[in-house]
This record gives C-alpha cells, sequence and structure tokens, in this order.
C-alpha cells in the first residue's frame, strides 16, 4: 500500500470497521473462480429456480413495476408472508404494522439488530455461526458472548449458556436450522432459550432462513410460536433459499408493532427497499403449495445423501445435517495440520472449494479440524466433486 493510501486508512477508517474482515466464505468464491474450482464454499444453488418465479419477475418488469415499492414492502408481497405464516404455523402478523420486506436476510438481520441494539449491549450468539452475525454485532457497537455448540450433537450446556445472559444481554441471534452444523434446535432447547430470554427481558432474533430444508422427520419451530415469546421475538427470512433466488435479495422481519417501526426507520435509510419486480414475484412464490415445500425438502434429502457417501469414502468425519445444505466434516484423519492449509490444497490441488471451520468460531483453535461443504448444486457438480474428492482417499494414512 501506498504511503498516501495508508494515510487515508489511518485518517479516516471508522472504528467501528477495525475488527471486521473480509467474509472467509465470499473470498472463497472470488477464489474459486481465479482457480476454477467447483465451488463448493458458498451456499447458493447452481441449478434453476422455479419457472413460475422467474416468468412473474419477468411480467412484472415488462407491466413496468419499475419503481421503488413501499418502503417496508409491497402490500400483495407482505400479505402473502402473513398467510404463509398463517398457513404453515397458525401465526397471525398484520402485514400493515408487523412485516418489513427488506434486501434478504442479511439486511434483515442487520437492521434488526441497529433498531434494538445500542453500543455496549450485549448479544448471545452461538459458536460456530453463521460469520455475518459477529460483524452484524460489531457494525452496531454490541458485545457478542459466545455459547459453544458441541459436536457431534451441536448440543450446547444449559449452564454456560445461562451464565451468557446477564442485565446488558439485549439479545440472542438463533439460527435454526442452522448453517454451518446442520442442527435443527428442539422444542425444550427453544423453550430452554426462550426461558432465559423472559428471565433477563431479552429478545431473541432468529434466522429462519433454511425453515423448510429439513431431513429425517426434523420439524422447524419458528421460536416466536413459543408461549410467552410472540412479543420478544425478531423473525428474519428471506426467499433466498426456500426458492433458490440467493440473488434477488428479498427476504423480511417480522416483530411486533412497535419493534418493527423502529426496523422499518433503520430498513428505510439504509436500503430504502427491495427490487420492487422481484417482490411481486414473491408474492407468487410465497403462495406455492405445499407440495413445492416437500418437492424443495426430497431433493435435498437425495442431495445430502449424495456428499455424504462422497465425503466418507474419501475419508472425511461427517456430521449429518438435519437441516440446511451443509455438511460440517471433521478433517482430523486426512492428516493436515490446519483448515486453512487443507482447504488451500483442496483448491490447488483438487479444484474444490470449500469454507475453513475456522471462520465460523470467534475462539482461537476453533474449527481447526473442520471444513464445510454445500451441498446445494445440481447431481452432476455434486457428481463431479465425488470424482474429485475421492482422491483424498488414503491420503491421511
Ligand atoms: C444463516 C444464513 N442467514 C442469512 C444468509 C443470507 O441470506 P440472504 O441471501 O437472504 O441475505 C445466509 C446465506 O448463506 C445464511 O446461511
Amino acid at each position: 500500500m501506498s504511503s498516501s493510501a495508508s494515510a487515508l486508512r489511518a485518517r479516516f477508517r471508522s472504528r467501528r470497521t477495525w475488527d471486521i474482515t473480509e467474509s472467509v466464505i465470499r473470498e472463497m468464491t472470488r477464489l474459486a473462480m481465479h482457480h476454477q474450482a467447483l465451488n463448493l464454499a458458498q451456499g447458493y444453488p447452481d441449478f434453476a429456480a422455479p419457472e413460475v418465479l422467474k416468468r412473474a419477475a419477468a411480467e412484472a418488469i415488462a407491466g413496468d413495476v419499475n419503481q421503488y415499492a413501499i418502503t417496508w414492502g409491497a402490500r400483495p408481497l407482505r400479505h402473502a408472508i402473513a398467510a404463509k405464516y398463517q398457513r404453515t404455523y397458525g401465526m397471525e402478523y398484520d402485514p400493515e404494522r408487523e412485516i418489513t420486506v427488506c434486501c434478504g436476510a442479511t439486511e434483515g438481520m442487520i437492521a434488526s439488530l441497529m433498531a434494538v441494539v445500542d453500543p455496549l449491549d450485549e448479544v448471545v450468539l452461538f459458536e460456530p455461526f453463521y460469520e455475518n452475525y459477529g460483524p452484524d454485532a460489531a457494525l452496531c457497537g454490541a458485545v457478542p458472548r459466545y455459547v459453544e455448540l458441541r459436536a457431534p450433537g451441536w448440543t450446547f450446556d444449559p449452564d454456560e449458556l445461562r451464565r451468557a445472559f446477564s442485565p446488558r444481554t439485549k439479545a440472542i441471534i438463533l439460527n435454526s436450522p442452522n448453517n454451518p452444523t446442520g442442527k435443527v434446535f428442539t422444542r425444550e432447547e427453544l423453550e430452554l432459550i426462550g426461558g432465559l430470554c423472559q428471565e433477563f427481558d431479552a429478545l431473541a432474533i432468529t434466522d429462519e432462513i433454511y425453515e423448510h430444508i429439513l431431513y429425517d422427520g426434523a420439524r422447524h419451530i419458528p421460536m416466536a410460536s413459543l408461549p410467552g415469546m410472540r412479543q420478544r421475538s425478531i423473525l428474519v427470512n428471506s426467499m433466498s433459499k426456500t426458492y433458490s433466488v440467493t440473488g434477488w435479495r428479498v427476504g423480511w422481519v417480522l416483530a411486533p408493532a412497535d419493534l418493527t417501526d423502529s426496523i422499518r426507520k433503520v430498513h428505510d435509510f439504509l436500503t430504502v427497499g427491495a427490487a420492487a419486480p422481484l417482490q411481486q414475484a414473491g408474492a407468487v412464490a410465497l403462495s406455492l403449495p405445499d407440495d413445492y415445500y416437500a418437492g424443495l425438502a426430497a431433493e435435498y434429502t437425495r442431495r445430502r445423501d449424495h456428499i455424504l457417501a462422497t465425503l466418507k469414502d474419501a475419508g472425511f468425519g461427517c456430521y449429518t445435517p438435519r437441516g440446511a445444505y451443509y455438511v460440517m466434516t471433521d478433517t482430523s484423519a486426512l492428516g493436515f495440520p490446519d483448515d486453512l492449509t487443507f482447504v488451500r490444497y483442496l483448491m490447488e490441488t483438487l479444484a474444490v472449494a470449500a469454507v475453513p471451520g475456522s471462520s465460523f468460531y470467534a475462539r482461537p483453535g476453533g474449527g481447526e479440524q473442520q471444513v464445510r461443504f454445500c451441498f446445494c448444486k445440481k447431481y452432476e457438480t455434486l457428481e463431479v466433486a465425488r470424482q474429485r474428492l475421492t482422491q483424498l482417499r488414503g491420503v491421511g494414512e
């Protein structure tokens, strides 16, 4: 860096960005492009989105839905969201006062945090975590308190969780089904977490983006549906994963009217709104019949089983996911000193991109023998992955 560039950094880079590093997952995607590697790092499908949604989006543009939608979301989409939660979970949200459409769950999460967290408030996070939550907390000036999810079952110690709560706790962020572990929190676990939120007067901010990607009979239970939690839950979700449109950037936040009021203000000044024609298509998506979701889960079960067979055969220890579309693996049998060395080897030698486990941990040494693979891919892609990863067989012996 030139001296004038470093002087610029020293003079102008805000304090709140100091601790934030580039997203490892998105860096892996760039490296995968550079090495022409198979991208099993970033969680986006390489297969087509549902035809009916693409048609609805094209028709919206052709029909000149090209200007700003209402800041908190086009009315048809908000009403479709409310109807879907009613239909699926029996939950009632007022589309006029309790729903905010935003640019993906990413904006939903940070807008929610900015709406409720003050500097030095504490936010409880489970570790390993989806890597956005740390920077989200940092950008709000919040102090993260980590609670470990322990392999192989990714369970947590209730006493450790209780110790993470204090009068300074403003919220816990909960992601279920979970990225990267594939854990689906049980009703008992949710009740325990909800009980602590009530006892410590804290909020639950839940990222439910994989709600329909479930395996082996696992059930998703929104925290807000539990007794006593409707008024202290902020539910974040998006079209990205359920409808295979991660690039559309349409998400939503469900919250009690008073909190929605604050969230809408933050959202308004951050982005004004999500893409109007894609919101129109979103209303079609949210109105799809139940068999769409059953089909989605069935297809992902086949993809999961395909990659699990590949990974086990190649010598990985696998934590079988019950939800979401990632497999977290244990690489210790393969004989590499750490996850970064291993991921570099995968990229450069086998042309396969994966995410180093350490990027999901804050504590030093966390995830050093773990690597995450995503399997939201065509069967052809999974087959190429199998051919490449098979070459690892015997590497650690
Ligand atoms: C847990 C989780 N939350 C949020 C996101 C991003 O969601 P969106 O595309 O809606 O911004 C992802 C993407 O991988 C994710 O895994």
